[in-house]
């Protein structure tokens, strides 16, 4: 791809805006030699005033996403969109979320423009653990376990039975829940159905992919070993 496009195209600015910074030599390569927008370049070997490039498509982004922030590009209120560099959002392909977490869940999002991978990510093919951790408002009865676990439990206005899930009591009125599909608001909904009530949930885990130490609101581009880690058993 032209070095013109692939700029715009990672949401720097419009083809045009591109053009003016090619012709005031702001775009150079490592050296410092003023580059040509028809030019084939690595991405990495590229600088736009002496900073490197954003990643090129093929991004995957790890965002310990705070409450509060909505996956979405245009809700009212606080967007994830608003704890990365601005130009993200303009980016083409659209880095997107792989599934989605609730406004007022914590935790681990990965967002990609890659959408082979995201499909693979979220196909239930995959079967890729997705650990939470929730705090509710009464104490568990102690069959929860036994019914996340069962493959039987429909939620209201659901046709199919959720898939099998595991429950770690963590103390009276926390527990880690281990799911292998997504469906809408679905730890809330499955204490809800036993009688419980969420009152704050945090994903910690996909697949092997935690988030080792990435305080909220933090994000960090990931490498290919990182992306293994969310298929690994
Ligand atoms: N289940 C929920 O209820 N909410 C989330 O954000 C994710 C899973």
């Amino acid at each position: 791809m032209k070095l013109l496009r692939l700029i715009a195209n990672l949401g720097y600015g419009s083809r045009r805006e591109v053009a003016g910074w090619f012709h005031d030599g702001r775009v150079t390569d490592v050296s410092g030699a003023v580059l040509d927008q028809d030019a084939r370049v690595a991405p990495a070997q590229v600088r736009i005033d002496g900073e490197p490039l954003d990643p090129p498509p093929g991004l995957v982004v790890l965002l310990h996403k705070p409450v509060g922030y909505t996956c979405s590009t245009k809700d009212p209120g606080r967007l994830i969109y608003d704890l990365l560099p601005r130009r993200y959002r303009y980016r083409d392909p659209l880095l997107s979320p792989v599934g989605r977490l609730d406004r007022d869940t914590s935790g681990l999002l990965l967002l990609t423009d890659d959408g082979a991978l995201l499909h693979r990510i979220i196909s239930p093919k995959s079967n890729i653990a997705k650990c939470y951790e929730a705090v509710l408002a009464q104490d568990l009865r102690g069959d929860e376990g036994a019914i996340f676990a069962s493959g039987t439990l429909l939620l209201d206005g659901e046709k199919t039975p959720l898939l099998p899930a595991e429950l770690e009591v963590i103390s009276p009125r926390s527990a880690r829940l281990t799911l292998h599909e997504g469906r809408y608001h679905q730890v809330r909904r499955m204490f809800a159905a036993t009688g419980n009530h969420v009152t704050a949930l945090h994903r910690s885990a996909v697949g092997a992919l935690a988030l080792d130490g990435l305080a909220a609101g933090e994000w960090r581009a990931l490498a290919p070993a990182d992306i293994v880690r969310v298929f690994a058993r």
